[in-house]
């Protein structure tokens, strides 16, 4: 019965996707194309649901610019072209996205690049209406992407304690990607490094300030981080989060689990076995 069920779904999905869910091609920024303006690849990605199967259309002057795919976040933050997993120049490039995940796309013209011409985009599976199989369970997975205050992102929060909560809902582990996405024309993100820093929003000595509109942040170690905004009133109005990273936890078996009965036993077996086995 239950098979059938899904037997049934499974057929009304494909003839779903057949008819309804053909591919789509974006240019990339709309009729402006791909070049530099500050920060506004992220806007434009924002409103869009990329599938597989979907391709990006760059059209763009070949002679000052490319398309230069890079593998990760990191090269992408940092305008990094060293390495590129795959490079356009016909100033008129379609790229499918075959795989789901996040994609980097930057170009190699570096003032370009640091000016804001590249592109995130995260591209799910093209069958919507089947959930994905559960990721395996690793406890030693690497690297969690969260993303800063969710659909808010990161601005003043309606509720004053709005990132206290959504900071608290989760946990942080070493490893693990904080991402910030703002309106940098408004705000930023400073790092500072003290709970009374973070309670009186001292802005004077920031470990760190970010201000790309766009900024990844990786958690490297265990202990809490403080991340606040230069913004004059924003903070005290909420526009604060603190974090607390967590160690990786050791990916140790649990326990296998003993009756009470098992337990005497093996209490018993261990107190008065000289020697005991391990
Ligand atoms: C980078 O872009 C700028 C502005 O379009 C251009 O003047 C410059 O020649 C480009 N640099 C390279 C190496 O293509």
């Amino acid at each position: 019965m239950a098979t059938t069920t899904r037997m049934f779904c499974f057929v009304l999905v494909m003839v779903l996707m057949g008819c309804c869910c053909s591919a789509k091609i974006y240019k990339v920024g709309d009729s402006k194309g791909w070049r530099a303006k500050h920060g506004s690849y992220h806007e434009w990605a924002k409103r869009k649901e990329f599938q597989v199967g979907d391709s990006l259309m760059f059209e763009y002057d070949g002679n000052v610019n490319d398309v230069t795919q890079v593998s990760s976040r990191l090269e992408y933050q940092f305008c990094n072209s060293l390495s590129p997993k795959a490079v356009y120049n016909t100033g008129h490039d379609v790229v499918t996205l075959t795989e789901p995940g996040y994609h980097f796309f930057i170009t190699s013209n570096h003032s370009q690049c640091v000016a804001g011409q590249k592109l995130v985009v995260f591209v799910v599976h093209d069958h919507p209406m089947i959930p994905p199989p559960p990721p395996p369970r690793k406890i030693l997975s690497f690297g969690k992407d969260y993303k800063v205050g969710d659909s808010n992102e990161w601005r003043v929060p309606e509720e004053s304690d709005f990132y206290s909560k959504w900071s608290e809902e989760k946990q942080f582990h070493v490893g693990d990607n904080l991402l910030f996405y703002y309106n940098d024309q408004v705000d930023d993100v400073l790092e500072i490094n003290s709970d009374l820093e973070f309670k009186s929003c001292d802005t004077i000595s920031p470990v760190a300030v970010h201000n790309a509109g766009q900024d990844l942040i990786r958690l490297t170690k265990p202990g809490i981080r403080y991340f606040i905004t230069s913004k004059i009133g924003h903070c005290e109005a909420g526009l604060k989060l603190r974090v607390v990273v967590r160690p990786l936890s050791k990916s140790v078996p649990k326990k296998m689990q003993l009756s009470p009965f098992d337990r005497f036993i093996k209490w018993l077996r261990d107190s008065f076995t000289p020697h005991p086995h391990h």
